[in-house]
């Protein structure tokens, strides 16, 4: 939204984007996206800060002074991760019940390559690289240890769907650290001009990896 005036307003009235008329939701309503997510955080407040906005290209939209959270966006909604400073939190137990971790999807091998070049001059290295066969995904950890993952998906989505649920863990797929690569020759390869076609391919990655490429 380019085009709209950044000022101090209150709007005339709330305007959503959608209205249903009563006893038009017949059915169980599915989420149309996810909305947002708060991480609590101690000791390492600013840095976390620091880590979502350099990773989403993001935007601080607003902060609480008063019971410090700060508001990040990385796109036209207000916030999507906020990050909140609770003192004598501490720090991240070792084995965490709750979220493994956050996956944030991309459009292309290329966007995922160029986020692990500008995150590495940062300071910030992925632990895992890995094609999983549906997607090809770079995990980072945030200050506090959270694992968030930056990804893309192998094929389009009804396609990636159908493979998650007829291939990926049958006997034919093979171990999941099959698909580990070195994300420096990914690099390599791709900015060398190998396509997509086989840079996304679990076994075409397999093979590069034999013969030393990946
Ligand atoms: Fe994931």
């Amino acid at each position: 939204m380019d085009d709209f005036p950044e000022r101090a307003f209150i709007p005339d009235q709330p305007n959503p984007i959608a209205t249903d008329a009563p006893g038009s939701v017949t059915e169980m309503p599915s989420p149309s996206f996810i909305g947002h997510i708060h991480i609590c955080t101690d000791v390492n407040y600013q840095a976390m800060v620091d880590f979502y906005v350099a990773l989403f290209n993001g935007e601080v939209t607003a902060v609480n002074p008063g019971n410090p959270m700060t508001f990040i966006t990385y796109d036209e909604y207000d916030h999507r991760v906020v990050v909140m400073y609770k003192e004598g939190w501490g720090t991240k137990p070792e084995n965490p019940v709750g979220y493994s971790h956050l996956a944030f999807g991309y459009r292309s091998l290329g966007e995922v390559v160029f986020i692990y070049k500008r995150m590495k001059e940062w300071g910030y290295k992925p632990h895992w690289t890995v094609n999983h066969g549906n997607s090809t995904s770079f995990y980072y950890q945030d200050p506090d240890g959270n694992d968030v993952e930056t990804m893309v998906d192998n094929y389009p989505p009804v396609i990636t769907k159908s493979y998650k649920k007829n291939y990926q863990f049958s006997e034919d797929f093979g171990p999941m650290p099959d698909g580990n690569f070195d994300p420096d020759k990914m690099v390599e390869l791709y900015e060398q001009g190998v396509p997509d076609t086989v840079l996304l391919d679990r076994n075409q990655v397999k093979r590069l990896k034999a013969e030393g490429k990946l």
